[in-house]
């Protein structure tokens, strides 16, 4: 009877197409099979081990010895409220660096909770530049903080994050670090760069199931939580902090198979020579990536320089939609994402995050191609 449900559910649910998504991505096996297990409660031993070491293994990865890593039941998104709601003043300034749609988004979540963001943009395919950023925040004194997002997953542009959060601690102001599709494959060095709070999701470049955010914090963000005069109750940082100190856990129930399965990430890290060689096979597969598409004739979005080791935006040739590609692809057994927002036409993206071998890179580009050729025949 069981049996028959789950084939049921299999059938209908397991996809058919070789994922290149912006996330969820496809998961690695072993992360697959440990969150398989049977469960257990959040405040037993077996828990407090896996969260402690969770923690312990990401505060590594992050190069975050002087700040807090905490963990939450809720997608990135999540902590750009925390970020908002526990730190900056009722009707605080913030500075909001944009480069794409996730800029935006980091722009509204800082009104719809009542405070003022300053939007600073830049042109689709291209970071924020320093220089602008330095200037502006001298005719801005007033902002309390800056958010960047490190890789922006709408324009496949990696920003250079250690340049800008020189930028911005040269001016004093908190870093807030949107690195939902940046974290686990672009270097995070919290302590050096100054960061106050950085975030990302489970679903991306650890290639873990989606349901769980993860964020680091400095004193100063946390002193704030702790002063903040209405930090809600289920994004409270100084909350987080304090259980996880006590009770080694999390304040309501956590995603238990989601930790799990970071944990086998981190692990896979570990086994893989460490986070450099990690961050190689990143940059290998976007590499291989951006130079197939561009035998094939077609451009990068990402001004040169930036490109991001987590997704390609790629211009579709002239006459050709986005769409498109994306459909006839998706026909053909690879999921790509399409294009984001106003770029839904003109681009479509591929993402190289999560479970991805060579092979599955080579048998895309070359339906890629083949693609291509039918669509402008
Ligand atoms: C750069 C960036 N920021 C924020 C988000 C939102 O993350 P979540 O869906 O985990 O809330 C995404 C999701 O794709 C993203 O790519």
């Amino acid at each position: 009877m069981t049996s028959k449900i789950v084939e049921e559910l299999k059938a209908k649910l397991t996809p058919k197409t070789k994922l290149f998504t912006a996330g969820p991505v496809a998961c690695f096996p072993e992360i697959l099979e440990i969150m398989c297990i049977q469960m257990f409660s959040h405040r037993s031993k077996e828990y407090k081990w896996l969260h402690i070491d969770t923690i312990n293994r990401l505060k590594d990865f992050l190069d975050c010895q002087e700040g807090e890593v905490l963990l939450f039941p809720s997608s990135g998104t999540g902590l750009m409220e925390a970020s908002i709601r526990n730190t900056i003043s009722p009707k605080g300034k913030v500075l909001v660096t944009i480069i794409g749609e996730f800029g935006e988004r980091y722009a509204t979540v800082i009104k719809e909770n009542g405070r003022e963001a300053i939007k600073l943009n830049f042109d689709l395919g291209n970071p924020v530049n320093p220089k602008i950023l330095d200037e502006t925040l001298s005719n801005h004194e007033e902002v309390e903080a800056v958010t960047i997002t490190y890789n922006e997953t709408t324009t496949g542009v990696l920003n250079n994050l250690a340049e800008l959060a020189w930028v911005v601690k040269n001016h004093d102001k908190l870093l807030f670090v949107d690195a939902v599709s940046a974290m686990g494959a672009a270097d995070v060095r919290f302590d050096e760069w100054g960061i106050d709070i950085i975030f990302s999701s489970s679903q991306k470049a650890f290639g873990v199931p989606p349901g769980l955010a993860i964020g680091a914090f400095s004193k100063r963000a946390l002193e704030l939580s702790e002063k903040a005069e209405e930090p809600g109750w289920y994004f409270n940082l100084s909350r987080y902090l304090k259980v996880q100190q006590k009770k080694q856990g999390t304040p309501s129930t956590p995603p238990i198979p989601q930790i799990a399965g970071l944990n086998a990430a981190l692990r896979i890290v570990e086994e893989m020579g460490g986070k450099e060689k990690w961050y190689s096979m990143y940059e290998r597969r976007a590499r291989k990536i951006r130079s197939g598409v561009n035998t094939l004739g077609l451009n990068v979005l990402a001004e040169k320089g930036y490109e991001s080791p987590t997704i390609t935006a790629v211009f579709s040739p002239e006459g050709v939609k986005g769409t498109r590609i994306y459909e006839e692809m998706r026909k053909k057994g690879f999921e790509l994402a399409k294009g984001y927002g106003s770029l839904v036409e003109t681009t479509f993206r591929i993402g190289h995050m999560g479970y991805i071998s060579d092979e599955d890179i080579e048998a895309m580009l070359d339906t890629l191609g083949d693609v291509i050729s039918e669509l402008i025949r």
